[in-house]
């Protein structure tokens, strides 16, 4: 899917809107000053702010007209502001919103012009059940998403409707199947939350936990990285290396979701705990708290693995995925870091699972 150009007077501008957007879909900012017409071509959405628009920012744009035909656009504007709603109409901008506008009916007019970033575009060749449950938790990430946006309650709910399914999937059809079809996700971010929702509910399985810690630690999992809603999706799906900044960044969601969390006591102790130290080692030397031994819960020490295991296995647009017996090789030789009973454990899993090639050694938990 494409990205989603924000135009504003000035980059950075960060409206309510855009926070909000930023969740759900990839978004370029662009100042009016520097767009360009490939930008304008590239774009799969134009959203333009023209609140408070300098003549030469208005100038500029202009010049650009018209703007791509194939691509739909909008603009916020102050509909008190006669000269907006004029400025609007002469750039032959068809759909517009008053800047008082809820961001919930924005987002909602945006999915229908221009459809969901997080939904799974699957092959024909995913089994029915498996399908069906990818979409399901798909679903539950955007209302996630949204829920975090617009600071509502997190759908606890149905995220335990979507684990039911994940799990009835998987009983169906295997982990390999639900592991090659999670692959198939443009978006790396959910493939991999996909990917580590799959292996802790069959690991749970494996270790015979009863169906309700089964469903807790799949809860864990779906939410275990809640807090990269704080961090754009165009930096976590960047289709590239990331800069030092960006993985200083990105290594702040376990903070994140902390700070989320606090907003939100419903969520069960164990998904709080899964969520806030799932990049805590034994050992001592992970992060954010350097936590180690005994402070460390069975449930987290279980999703870490899992959570490493899908970070070495999957593809992303910088490295290739390992295969499961090249992947359990560099978690047995993080030593004292992990639970080595869980791992023996573990490598009954994944060594039945065939999901990759042996290709790349590059290891960062994500
Ligand atoms: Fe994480
Ligand atoms: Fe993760």
């Amino acid at each position: 899917m494409k990205s989603l150009v924000y135009l504003t007077e000035s980059q950075g501008a960060g409206s309510r809107v855009l926070q909000a957007l930023n969740s759900l879909y990839v978004i370029e900012e662009i100042s009016v000053a520097k767009v360009t017409a490939d930008d304008l071509k590239q774009s799969g959405f134009l959203l333009i702010d023209l609140a408070e628009m300098r003549e030469s920012s208005l100038d500029r744009l202009r010049a650009l007209l018209p703007f791509n035909p194939d691509t739909p656009s909008a603009a916020l504007i102050n509909v008190f502001k006669r000269q907006e709603v004029v400025q609007m109409k002469a750039l032959g901008i068809p759909t517009f919103w008053d800047r008082g506008t809820s961001e919930e009916t924005i987002i909602a007019d945006i999915k229908k012009q221009f459809g969901s970033y997080g939904m799974p575009q699957l092959e024909p060749s995913v089994p029915e059940a498996t399908a069906k449950a990818i979409e399901d938790v798909c679903q539950v990430y955007e209302r996630l998403s949204i829920a975090y946006a617009l600071g509502k309650p997190l759908p606890l709910k149905a995220a335990g409707n979507a684990i039911e399914s994940v799990i009835g999937a998987i009983n169906m059809d295997g982990l390999a199947a639900w592991l090659d079809a999670v692959e198939g996700h443009h978006s790396q971010t959910i493939c991999h939350s996909l990917s580590v929702m799959g292996l802790v509910v069959q690991f749970s399985k494996m270790l015979a936990l009863t169906d309700v810690e089964r469903l807790l630690l799949g809860l864990g999992a779906l939410y275990h990285d809640l807090g990269k809603l704080k961090i754009p999706l165009a930096v976590l799906d960047k289709p590239g290396a990331l800069t030092p900044d960006e993985r200083a960044l990105i290594n702040m969601h376990p903070k994140y979701g902390e700070e989320i969390l606090e907003q939100h006591p419903e969520v069960p102790p164990v998904v709080r705990a899964m969520t806030l130290n799932h990049h805590e080692f034994l050992d001592g030397t992970g992060y954010p708290n350097g936590l180690s031994g005994d402070a460390i819960s069975r449930p987290v020490r279980l999703l870490t693995i899992c959570d490493i295991f899908s970070a070495l296995s999957e593809k992303r647009s910088y490295k290739e995925p390992m295969s499961p017996r090249q992947a359990f090789g560099i978690l047995w030789e993080m030593g004292d870091k992990l639970d080595r009973s869980l791992l023996s454990a573990f490598k009954d899993l994944i060594l039945s699972v065939d999901v990759g090639a042996v290709k790349n050694q590059s290891y960062e938990a994500v």
